[in-house]
């Protein structure tokens, strides 16, 4: 076996992070709006997790076209969330307790309410007229949110370019003051101390010249070629790479159907501009561009996509680790059961969490929430979700293009945080401005505190293992039995040592091969999603003997529904 080399000991690789969503975190003033007061108040919870960073979606003053990701001010806090100087407490109480802060930086696109579309939309002769993208002619592109690319604007007579919804018109990057102004915002919050940022699209950010016309038919991600990976996007990053050099902090780039290819370049070499990215195609195990196209979940794809990134960056970048976010349905509900919700959603944890990358978990995932089902698509909030269901599958009868939405939605991701069983499930004392996820009694953060086996414990045990080894940050990995269709089998090892993380992605039970290089030894037990429990905790004669048949099956080597295990081998000289 070879022996790894270590490399060098950037900071942000032995961390893991948590992604709040402010407006469905926690409310602190009583009006059913998360907040900054809300997260101060849960700070403590976030540290006990184990991780080591919070990554704030935007926090800035949006009309919410976008929920905050429509920008109309860089240097402020939404008057929701609160103002600068509660943001300035939650940095500081962050701090305090070991975790880093970073912010998300949108700039692809503002808000049309900000300031420099304002005063671009007058004319073509005012300061401002070049921040933005606009032409007399549309090409043939279409929005990703929100139909054709170009809306007219009466007021400048001419057409903006909007990649994402109407509200979103894009940036012109290629014009050096509008480069200038990002780096200007990025220093206005790393001098407050903030520690990086979570960059938007960033791989979307420079445009062919000439914006041609993209591919006919190909609804919504039609002039993807020609604004993906762009021809000076590598320079402009370069700009903004520049700025993060003068400080300790780290970027990281979403990056939207990204490939392994095109992702080295933003992660190595002499282009190297970004720390780490959000790949997009392990999420896409069940679907085609998350939103448009469903297909039933296979774990062969998953498994495929995992590998492919962590074979490509090994050595040479350094992988994001996620299974959620604000713009994907909950992970229980699409790659597990939920069914065999406790099983399904610690097997999902620790398919991931010990991946060579910096993991980041999404608030309620530690706990897993699951996809909300609402009854009609006006109780929708998400502007894509919305689109979609009137743009897409027009033939389909209304019932089917709801439970697309059920499948889909980002709004599933967005439910208030369930804190108890109390009404409003915490979140708020008075009704939130989204609708609680009705399995909040069940699932929710104190139920699952008091449960030694509940979801919520077994991330932190996974943190927590992942955090003391060496070999889990930063040792080889291999997968093994990648055909298998039921079992997810990966691989880290460093010298001697080696982890071997087993994971069912099945109902029945399955009997898991065993490598090799393993035959004949036996490894320590590290972890595993089912518990101990005495059969006869409860009294329950049925569960007495259901339990016992599960410890047959699972001494024979056989893994029960969703079980995951995780083995520690020494291996001899
Ligand atoms: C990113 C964000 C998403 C947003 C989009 C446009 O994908 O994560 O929430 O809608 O960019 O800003
Ligand atoms: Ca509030």
């Amino acid at each position: 076996m070879t022996e790894q080399k270590i490399i060098k000991r950037d900071w942000y690789k032995e961390m893991s992070f948590y992604q709040i969503w402010v407006r469905s975190f926690a409310d602190g003033n009583d009006d059913g709006i998360g907040d900054l007061y809300g997260v101060y108040d849960k700070l403590d919870y976030v540290k006990s997790l184990g991780v080591d960073g919070i990554w704030f979606s935007p926090i800035y003053p949006s009309p919410n076209a976008d929920f905050g990701y429509d920008i109309s001010d860089y240097r402020d806090i939404h008057p929701d969330f609160g103002t600068l100087d509660q943001f300035k407490k939650v940095l500081n109480r962050a701090h305090e307790l070991g975790l880093k802060v970073i912010m998300d930086l949108v700039v692809n696109h503002t808000s049309d309410e900000h300031p420099w579309f304002k005063e671009s939309r007058k004319g073509r002769d005012n300061p401002y007229s070049d921040y933005y993208i606009w032409r007399d002619k549309p090409n043939n592109w279409d929005s990703l949110f929100e139909g054709k690319a170009w809306e007219y604007d009466e007021e400048r007579g001419q057409y903006y370019l909007h990649i994402f919804a109407k509200k979103q018109p894009d940036l012109n990057m290629d014009n050096p003051k509008v480069r200038q102004e990002v780096k200007d915002i990025m220093r206005f919050w790393l001098d407050m101390g903030v520690d990086g940022f979570r960059e938007d699209v960033i791989n979307f950010i420079s445009k062919k010249e000439g914006l041609p016309n993209g591919i006919p038919f190909l609804p919504a991600v039609n002039g993807m070629p020609y604004y993906k990976d762009g021809p000076h996007i590598h320079e402009y990053l370069g700009e903004f790479r520049k700025v993060c050099d003068e400080y300790d902090c780290f970027q990281l780039g979403e990056g939207p159907m990204t490939t392994v290819k095109s992702a080295q370049k933003y992660l190595t070499g002499p282009t190297k501009s970004l720390d780490m990215m959000f790949s997009f195609d392990h999420m896409m195990a069940d679907c085609l561009y998350t939103e448009y196209i469903h297909r039933p979940f296979s774990l062969v794809k998953l498994k495929k996509a995992f590998t492919k990134w962590q074979k490509a960056l090994s050595g040479k970048g350094w992988n994001a680790l996620y299974l959620e976010n604000h713009d994907h349905p909950r992970i229980i509900s699409r790659y597990g059961s939920e069914h065999f919700w406790r099983e399904s959603g610690t097997m999902l944890a620790a398919s991931y969490l010990f991946q060579q990358g910096t993991p980041f978990i999404y608030q309620g995932q530690e706990i897993g929430m699951t996809n909300i089902r609402l009854m009609s698509i006006d109780q929708y909030v998400d502007v894509s979700s919305i689109t979609n269901y009137y743009t897409y599958h027009l033939k389909e009868d209304p019932e089917r293009r709801l439970k697309r939405i059920h499948l889909s939605s980002r709004d599933s991701a967005r439910t208030p945080m369930q804190w108890d069983g109390s009404e409003n499930a915490g979140f708020s004392r008075v009704r939130p401005w989204f609708y609680v996820n009705p399995n909040y009694k069940r699932v929710n953060v104190k139920e699952e505190e008091n449960d030694r086996d509940s979801i919520l414990n077994f991330y932190r045990k996974c943190l927590m293992l992942r955090k003391n080894s060496k070999t889990l940050l930063y040792g080889k990995y291999t997968e093994y039995f990648p055909k298998d269709k039921s079992i997810y089998m990966y691989e880290r090892s460093l010298g001697k040592e080696c982890y071997l993380i087993i994971c069912s992605f099945s109902r029945l039970p399955v009997k898991p091969s065993k490598p090799e290089k393993y035959r004949g030894m036996h490894g320590k037990l590290m972890l595993c999603n089912y518990p101990k429990a005495p059969a006869d905790e409860k009294g329950h004669f049925a569960q007495h003997i259901q339990n016992e048949i599960e410890e047959l099956e699972h001494k024979k080597g056989y893994f029960r529904p969703y079980e995951t295990r995780v083995y520690r081998y020494e291996l001899k000289d």
